[in-house]
């Protein structure tokens, strides 16, 4: 198949990797110059792990180009993927679908042939049938069809979760273009057995919605849990085991922390509030999961506050993570981000270390010292705070720690560390929905 794949962000750019590695022939749109320029000497916009090789052997193969020339991508193509950003407009929260309907019409108009248009995209509902309206009015008679196909894939796991997903989704109105997506993931559901999920299309452009929503209140309903722990001596990752051994409920998505940050969760829930909204059936536990979780955020930074005594003016803060989950470099309504603010409000001086986060933190981050490793942020501190669970903060040398630190005192926000294995280390431990 031949596949043009408009817009290299995330979606895009792991999506048309993965493509190409299938053995689809795959061209990657994008209108930056720069970002297409770098993706011409391997150098790839963002943090994935896997993604730089994938490129490089797809690009060596001739299966994977890249180009800014819309019509030129995707003049001979089978199907052409609209992956470009879904922002939230300022204001109402709902999604900004300019760049979705400025790469339909620029499509539309370029297609010499029949083809499906497919929306990767995360986009409300009804955007399929305007996408559809644009293309009636530019391309009347190109045999140009129409299909959603989310994307579930997780930052830092994309590669994976792309090739060995737990469904496909496609929303389809017409068989030709089912008949095209099917001959699209037939590699993947040849090897892994991935079921390809037909919907309707609208049906489809909800399922998205609606899985990311769930799994923020997923998050959200193991926060308040753990809350609870604190309060009644329970230990939330025994209770998160013990419920999520039921089936029905399951295990995973159930790890108490800080709250959700990231490109997706934040601003999809609030998508859908405005669907819903818009159409007189509010969807009250997504609305009580996004109030939670923003004050979930800031109440960590109080939560760092009180293990330290509740005064820490002048006092130095080590901080461990400041993406919103490890193996990222993506920043966006980051957890650290609010946590940082309540210190620095309070008067104490943050020295972080991320390992892949620092440059977008630096601009969000003012008043940070960044440094380069965790022992040298740790060097001297009145606390040590793990808000991202990073690999490398999994074994840290703790005694070496005791030593270094001012004040021996850890704040583990993501429970990477058995409590008892920091006492013994000669650390007091504050960890989230644990006994005191
Ligand atoms: C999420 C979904 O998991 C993907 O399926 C979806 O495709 C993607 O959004 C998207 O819409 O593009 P992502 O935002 O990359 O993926 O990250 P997640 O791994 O889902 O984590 C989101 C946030 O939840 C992170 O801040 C993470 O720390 C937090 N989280 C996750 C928890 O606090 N506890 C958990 O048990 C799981």
């Amino acid at each position: 198949m031949r596949i043009a794949m408009i817009g290299t962000g995330y979606v895009g750019l792991v999506s048309g990797a993965c493509f190409s590695d299938f053995g689809h022939s795959v061209v990657c749109v994008d209108k930056d110059a720069g970002k297409i320029d770098r993706l011409h000497q391997n150098i790839m916009p963002i943090y994935e792990p896997g993604l730089d090789t994938l490129v490089a052997s797809n690009v060596k193969a001739g299966r994977l180009s890249f180009t800014t020339d819309l019509a030129e991508g995707v003049k001979d193509a089978d199907a052409v993927f609209i992956a470009v950003g879904t922002p939230s407009r300022r204001g109402d929260g709902h999604a900004d679908l300019s760049y979705v309907y400025a790469a339909a019409e620029e499509i539309a108009a370029a297609l010499t042939k029949p083809a499906v248009i497919v929306t990767k995209s995360t986009v409300p509902v009804g955007t399929g049938d305007e996408v559809e309206r644009i293309i009636a009015r530019i391309a009347p008679d190109k045999g140009i069809t129409v299909v959603s196909n989310p994307e579930f894939l997780r930052e830092g796991a994309a590669i994976e979760d792309f090739k060995r997903p737990d469904r496909v989704v496609v929303g389809v109105e017409d068989e030709a273009s089912a008949e095209v997506m099917r001959e699209i993931y037939r590699p993947l559901s040849l090897n892994q057995a991935a079921p390809v999920l037909f919907v309707g299309r609208r049906t489809s452009e909800l399922i998205k919605y609606a899985a990311n929503a769930f799994l923020a209140v997923k998050i959200t309903f193991i926060n308040e849990i753990a809350d609870l722990c604190e309060q009644v001596g329970a230990d939330v990752q025994q209770v998160a085991r013990g419920i999520g051994m039921d089936n029905r409920i399951g295990p995973k998505f159930l790890h108490a922390g800080p709250g959700y940050g990231g490109s997706c969760f934040p601003k999809d829930t609030l998508a859908l509030m405005k669907t819903a909204a818009d159409n007189d059936t509010p969807v009250r536990i997504v609305e009580a999961t996004v109030q939670v979780n923003d004050a979930r955020k800031r109440a960590m930074g109080r939560k760092v506050i009180k293990a330290m005594g509740g005064d820490v003016r002048d006092k130095k803060i080590a901080l461990l993570g400041l993406t919103f989950k490890p193996n990222t470099d993506d920043m966006r309504d980051a957890p650290s981000i609010s946590i940082v603010q309540a210190l620095e409000d309070a008067g104490a001086k943050v020295h972080a270390y991320d390992p892949e986060g620092e440059e977008q933190a630096r601009p969000l981050l003012p008043n940070v010292t960044f440094c380069t490793g965790p022992y040298e942020a740790a060097e001297g501190a009145d606390a040590l705070v793990i808000v991202t669970e990073w690999d490398e903060f999994r074994a840290l040398d703790l005694k070496r720690m005791k030593t270094i630190l001012n004040q021996p005192l850890l704040v583990d926000l993501r429970n990477i560390y058995p409590p008892q294995l920091a006492r013994d280390a000669g650390l007091e431990i504050v960890s989230v929905g644990k006994p005191a």
